[in-house]
Order: C-alpha cells, then structure tokens, then sequence
C-alpha cells in the first residue's frame, strides 16, 4: 500500500468527522456528534445539516492538528457521497470539493456502506485483516444486509431487510421503553443486567436471507400496551429484562441467517460492521461462533463501527492507489448501490 496521506470527510447522517489516513494507518479520527437530536427522539434532517455546516471547519482542522500534518501534505481527499441524508451528505461533498480545489489534489468519492465494510482493512481494526471472500454483516441505523465480499469492489448483497433495519429497531423499541436517542447503546447497557430469557418476542419467518424487523417492533409495542394497562409502572420495573429479551431476540434474529449463508456458501471468513456491530451481544455471538462454527471473525474496533472518517479515508487510499478520482462536477446522492 502506497504511503500517501488522504484527508477523510463524513457526513452522510449526524456525525461529522474527518480523519487522516497514512498509508492504512490513521494518524486522526475526529467526530463531532449532534446532540441536538435527542430532544427530538431522532435525525431532524434540517437540523442535522445546519449542525454539519457549524462542525465541519473545526473537526477538519483538529483533524490536522492531531495528525500533525500541514494541508500541503494531503494528496488527496474523499469524502462520504452517500447513501445518506441529502443535506447532510451536501456539506460535505461542497467542502471536499472546495478544498480539492484549492489545493489542486484529486477527489475521491465513497460508498458509505463500502467504507462500513472495508474499515475492516485499517491496520488497526483487527489483529488480520479478513481475506476474501468473506461474509460481512453489515448493521446500521439504516442499513442491515449480508454482504458477500469477492474483493475491495467487488462486493454482492444476498439478503437485505424489506422494511426496518436492525438500528432502526433498537431506536424505534427504546422510543416505546420512553429511551433517549440513539437507543441501540442505552440498550445494550441495561441489558447486562437483565434476563434475556425473561420475555419472548416474536421473529420473522422469511425464506431468503432477507431480514424484518417491523414485526418485533409491533410484537413489543402490543406488549407493553397490554402490560401497562395491568401495571403503570411496568416498563420500569421490568426495563432491564425487557431490553435483554428485545436485544437476544434481535441478535438471533441476525444471526441465524449470517450461520444460514455461511453454511450454504461454505465461508468460514465472517465480519460484522457499521453501528449494531458495537453491540456486545452480537460480538459474543460471533465469539461463540468462533469456538462452535470454526469461524474466522472479524468484529472492527469500537471507533470504526459507528460513522467515522476513518473508514471514508480507508476507502479513499484504496482507490488513489487505483487512480480512481472524482470529477469535480459531482454531486451528493442519496441514494448509492454497494
Ligand atoms: O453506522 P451508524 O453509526 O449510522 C448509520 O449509518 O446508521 O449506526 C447507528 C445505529 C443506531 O441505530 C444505533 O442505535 C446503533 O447503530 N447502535 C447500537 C449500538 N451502538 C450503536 N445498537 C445496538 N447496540 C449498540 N451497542
Ligand atoms: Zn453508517
């Protein structure tokens, strides 16, 4: 891998961050999280904007600092094209291509789903990086799909959730457990001290690899309406076993299908990514795994699974050593296919 220095920019949600990459070896991994949203239950899209356009100087600047490197150092910058949020990602596609601009180096556009997936090549991420093929889970506040990975770009959804993602419904059920947001870390939290055994929730039954979790949402919310109608005060006296019964029935959830393809496809290289894969439950279930399954796993050090720059300036290297730059009359998308 080439020794060049890349400047990494995301802003695809509610993170801002930028980091410095050297080589696969980060120098700097700057976040700014907008806290402004937890009055609110969620992203306000507006908010989250406004909030990138205030942060993305300063994160940018500290992210040099911390790196000790001046601006004429970076030879090149990549920046989050999506998927993601349109006026979030914006901010930050104008101002990588502002400063690609000014200091006349090439613009390197990525994937966000990709970056999740190739953070696993930052030196630091794991003691091996995975070898291909492998399988690559990949849970996010807006994304959960199994990723059959052939190569750097060369990357195959085979099952994908048809309707909520695995985020999505760690958010939605701590919002019915009247829980800040994002709920997904609250969650894991109060579930070491329960019982994961204490309540059952239902579980989808869909052929594929595909994922639902709208029907644990539903089977929760009725739930608690019932509970709550016999004990006001059930949701906190039961809150603990509550979250660790919804968090073992999501984990299972993902699970099962990740052993069904690694099975039916014959891959023992298995990874995890994006934000879920923070959650303690799913990184012991692939531990286990390890032991029951003979698996290979591959689970991201903590700062490369929620949205970081790290993982945008990964990506970036790879394809700077490719020669694969952007025009500077691109623009953000919304929408973008792995
Ligand atoms: O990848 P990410 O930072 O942003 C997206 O691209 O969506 O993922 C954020 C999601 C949120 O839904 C959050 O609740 C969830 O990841 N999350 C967790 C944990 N940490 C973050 N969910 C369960 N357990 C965690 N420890
Ligand atoms: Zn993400």
């Amino acid at each position: 891998m080439s020794d060049s220095i890349i400047l990494g920019i995301e802003s695809s949600c509610d993170d801002t961050s930028a980091a410095i990459i050297k080589g696969n070896s980060i120098l700097s991994n700057i976040a700014a999280n907008q806290a402004i949203h937890k009055e609110y239950g969620g992203v306000v899209p507006e908010l989250a904007s406004r909030a990138h356009q205030q942060n993305i100087i300063p994160v940018v600047e500290k992210s040099l600092t911390k790196a000790n490197i001046q601006q004429n150092a970076i030879s090149a910058i990549g920046f989050t094209r999506g998927p993601g949020l349109l006026g979030s990602l914006l901010v930050g596609t104008s101002f990588a291509k502002s400063l690609a601009m000014s200091l006349d180096v090439p613009l390197i556009e990525v994937n966000h789903l990709q970056a999740h997936i190739l953070a696993h090549f930052i030196e630091d991420a794991n003691p091996m990086p995975p070898k291909f093929p492998f399988l690559c889970l990949t849970v996010s506040g807006g994304h959960t799909m199994i990723v059959l990975v052939k190569d750097y770009f060369d990357m195959e959804i085979i099952g994908k959730t048809i309707d909520d993602a695995a985020g999505e419904a760690f958010d939605k059920i701590g919002k019915i457990f009247d829980l800040d947001y994002p709920a997904g870390p609250i969650i894991d939290k109060l579930a070491k001290e329960g019982n994961p055994d204490a309540f059952k929730f239902n579980k989808p039954k869909l052929d594929n690899y595909d994922y639902s979790f709208s029907g644990i949402k539903t089977s929760v919310l009725y739930f608690i309406q019932k509970e709550v109608k016999k004990d006001p005060d059930f949701i906190k006296n039961n809150l603990n076993d509550l979250c660790a019964s919804v968090q073992k029935t999501i984990i299972e959830i993902l699970m099962n299908k990740l052993e069904k393809a690694a099975k039916d496809l014959n891959i023992k290289e298995v990874a995890i990514a994006g934000g879920v894969s923070a959650n303690s439950a799913l990184r012991q279930a692939m531990l286990d795994n390890q032991e029951k399954l003979n698996w290979n796993i591959y689970i991201p050090k903590f700062e490369y699974t929620t949205d970081n720059a790290a993982m945008i300036a990964m990506v970036a290297q790879l394809k700077f050593e490719r020669g694969e730059f952007t025009d500077l009359r691109t623009s953000a998308t919304a929408k973008y296919d792995l």
